[in-house]
């Protein structure tokens, strides 16, 4: 059986300020085809998972939205968690909600907030890899060749002998590295960037998180039993405020043993920040990027979005400019991974 939790209770602070608390990045269109990239994530799924065997999980803030731009996935499939505690009580969640519906199932786990090219191989590359999460306690997750040091990323360290056709042991499995070592591992030739995706049976990944989260899987197993009845709520309320806020990276993947790497090629971008667009729309003869009611002259290199306000550059380059109703980002391109500082300085002055 195939089964898909996709996570969307990020907030998507680096695409600040469009990205917003109440209205993150994985509920915007950024392609200009109308469509959100957690829409997109649902449909490029469907050639192999039922829509009825895909489930949501999120923060409850964003329950509405879901419902609203999901609204043919069956409502107990949209898992709300009254907390954020990061990705591995979310994948936790999902596992336990997934075996109550069957007794054990192939269970992908996917990013709500990524584009992919080439949707054809994506699914090539998953069946691919719910076939080696058949065999033992296999844990997968879909490996990128990387093209540069990235210390935003996992850094997955394959064993270069094959495994049963397209996949690679993992010998190591580095969540966010420093830059020094991101280098090193570029360099070395020997290392993935991780993707975020995995494809596990439940039973596999369960029994991870009693190994290696064993108090978080004894409050799991407290929801599971409470899921349906009166005091679902009140559980999970109670056990989500407990549980450490850790991602599934540092929790169990930098842990366990028996994980495997299928290396994907079907254009992964995880739009990580404001210069994802230019790889994604594309840029004019100038190297500019614009969106909106924008007036560009003698600028170069820069992404500008607007709406109807109109927004003149004169001479400027290597600038992101955002304009929304009530906020305005400038911003030196180089700097990009730093908008989350804004956001921190933003909590700190309220
Ligand atoms: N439901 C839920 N609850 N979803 C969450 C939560 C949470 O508390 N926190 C994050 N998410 C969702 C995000 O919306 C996103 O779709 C996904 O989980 C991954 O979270 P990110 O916060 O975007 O993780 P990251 O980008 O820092 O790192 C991960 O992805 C990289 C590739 O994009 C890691 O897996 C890295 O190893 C990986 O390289
Ligand atoms: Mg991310």
């Amino acid at each position: 059986k195939m089964t898909a939790l996709i996570m969307a209770g990020g907030r998507g602070e680096r695409f600040w300020p469009k990205s917003r608390k109440t209205m993150p990045k994985q509920f915007l269109s950024l392609t200009g085809d109308g469509k959100s990239m957690i829409q997109l994530t649902v449909e490029r799924i469907l050639p192999i998972v039922n829509i009825e065997d895909i489930f949501i999980s999120t923060n409850k803030d964003y329950k509405s939205l879901v419902l609203e731009q999901l609204p043919n996935i069956p409502k107990e499939n949209i898992l709300c968690e009254p907390y954020s505690r990061n990705t591995a009580p979310c994948i936790g969640l999902g596992a336990i909600h997934i075996s109550k519906k069957y007794d054990d199932a192939i269970m992908m786990v996917l990013p709500s907030d990524h584009l992919i090219k080439y949707s054809s191989m994506f699914i090539n590359t998953l069946k691919d890899a719910s076939e080696i999460a058949q065999k033992n306690s296999n844990l997968i997750t879909i490996g990128i060749t990387p093209d540069y040091p990235e210390t935003g990323y996992g850094y997955i360290k394959f064993n270069p002998s094959m495994y049963e056709g397209r996949s690679f042991q993992v010998d190591r499995f580095v969540e966010k590295p420093n830059l020094e070592f991101a280098k090193e591992y570029i360099a070395s030739e020997e290392y993935l960037w991780n993707s975020g995706m995995f494809v596990w049976k439940v039973s596999s990944i369960l029994s991870k998180m009693n190994e290696f989260m064993p108090d978080t899987y004894q409050g799991l197993l407290k929801i599971r039993e409470a899921i349906g009845t009166e005091t679902e709520e009140v559980v999970l309320e109670k056990e989500f405020r407990e549980f450490q806020s850790i991602s599934i990276d540092y929790g169990i993947m930098e842990k366990s043993q028996n994980i495997y790497t299928l290396p994907g090629t079907f254009g992964w971008d995880d739009v990580g920040s404001w210069l994802a667009v230019e790889r994604i729309k594309k840029t004019n003869e100038y190297g500019n990027v614009v969106d909106g009611n924008v007036i560009t002259i003698d600028s170069k290199d820069c992404i500008i979005e607007g709406g109807n306000k109109l927004i003149a550059t004169v001479g400027i380059e290597n600038l992101i400019i955002v304009d929304t109703e009530d906020a305005t980002l400038i911003c030196q391109k180089d700097s990009a991974g730093d908008i989350k500082k804004v956001l921190e300085n933003l909590k700190i002055c309220n």
